[in-house]
């Protein structure tokens, strides 16, 4: 079965209730279009304030090389201000760290 695409969810664990997020947009767009708070700074993915754990799911770049290092991208760990959700996600709650 496909999944449809204009309508990517987001779960924020452990707690948070699952939200919608455009594959079209940032997460960080997505999640800030429903008031949902997030640290950010740059926005351009250099400054890694706004870096989150996958715990499930995909998310593309447009940039070449974002922020990370290929070891951290391996463990899963995302930039939301330029990552765009391929399929429904999981993500750490940032506060909580
Ligand atoms: S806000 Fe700076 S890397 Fe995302």
């Amino acid at each position: 079965m496909q999944q449809d695409l204009s309508c990517l969810t987001v779960r924020i664990t452990p707690v948070g209730e699952s939200l919608i997020a455009s594959p079209k947009l940032t997460l960080i767009q997505s999640l800030e279009q429903q008031g949902v708070q997030w640290p950010t700074s740059c926005r351009s993915g250099t400054c890694r304030t706004c870096t989150a754990q996958l715990l499930s799911g995909h998310v593309r770049y447009e940039m070449a090389w974002p922020g990370l290092s290929a070891e951290e991208k391996a463990d899963g760990l995302i930039l939301p201000c330029v990552a765009f959700p391929v399929t429904d996600l999981v993500l750490n709650d940032p506060f909580l760290d």
